[in-house]
């Protein structure tokens, strides 16, 4: 059973400045929700219990939007407006909180959970990445696929090849319609990229994986990225990638970050069903 989730939350948000010299990248609202709550929602309706968010000095603002408003919730009802109450209500999970002192980079701040995590399997949601799900939850799907192979679970999805330079890349070897062996990984190649299969932001991991983060070198960016330790565990361990069904928006990108906001709320957009 994976019960535990990581949301690393820490980064500057630099594809989406200035907005985030002040606000949080995942506090970006999408029809009057922080992009953040739908990775949240996520976890939760996948079955995830605790969560550990991994921010950094200006992230405050999240501890305060997963906290009580005492103030709010006593003026809605001193003011007759009760009804708003279930706007404010807090999430069923358990929250945790990590700082990144130091901008080392994703693998760095997954390692940060290795208390958190203790000896049991865990999820990782990239908060970037909004997935709309056609009918399970992306995360839900990785779940279901562990139960099967007990080994790491890395969400992929098919993209451009001009696109690819942007992502971690499997070298896959196909097991049945979607599901496959991750052979190799290699982080934003920028020529010969393994496969068209692209890492999206969804995570199973073996708590093993740690002892890898633990020993990775500085890779692209001169940051320890999560894609090494998941190439290296991937030699000695088997790992599986699966085609994620659902939409992914990258919130970091505008016009992706619009298209999502008229996907959910524009004229014909869900929740104005
Ligand atoms: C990170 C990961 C990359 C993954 C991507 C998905 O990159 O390092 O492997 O494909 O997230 O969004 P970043 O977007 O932080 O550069």
């Amino acid at each position: 059973m994976v019960r535990k989730a990581i949301i690393p939350a820490a980064g500057y948000g630099t594809r989406t400045l200035p907005i985030t010299k002040v606000l949080p990248k995942e506090m970006l609202p999408i029809c009057g929700r922080p992009a953040l709550d739908f990775i949240v929602e996520e976890a939760i309706k996948s079955g995830i219990e605790q969560i550990l968010i991994v921010v950094s000095r200006s992230k405050n603002m999240i501890l305060d939007y997963y906290d009580r408003s005492v103030e709010l919730e006593t003026y809605l009802e001193e003011k007759d407006k009760t009804h708003l109450l279930k706007e404010i209500a807090l999430p069923n999970v358990h929250f945790q909180y990590v700082r990144q002192s130091y901008a080392r980079g994703l693998g760095d701040a997954v390692l940060l959970g290795k208390q958190f995590v203790g000896n049991e399997p865990f999820a990782v949601l990239l908060p970037d990445e909004i997935i709309l799900a056609n009918e399970k939850q992306p995360l839900k799907q990785l779940i279901d696929i562990f139960t099967k192979h007990q080994g790491n679970i890395i969400g992929v999805k098919k993209l451009d090849q001009d696109q690819l330079k942007n992502y971690g890349v499997i070298k896959p070897e196909l097991i049945k319609n979607k599901e496959y062996i991750i052979k190799d990984i290699v982080e934003k190649p920028q020529k010969s990229p393994p496969s068209d299969l692209a890492v999206i932001g969804r995570y199973i991991f073996d708590p093993i994986i740690f002892n890898y983060l633990e020993n990775v070198k500085p890779g692209v960016g001169g940051e320890i990225q999560l894609t090494d330790a998941i190439k290296e565990m991937a030699k000695a361990y088997k790992s599986y990638g699966l085609e994620i069904d659902g939409t992914c928006f990258d919130i970091a990108k505008m016009s992706e970050y619009v298209e999502l906001i008229n996907y959910i709320c524009g004229p014909r957009g869900k929740q104005q069903q």
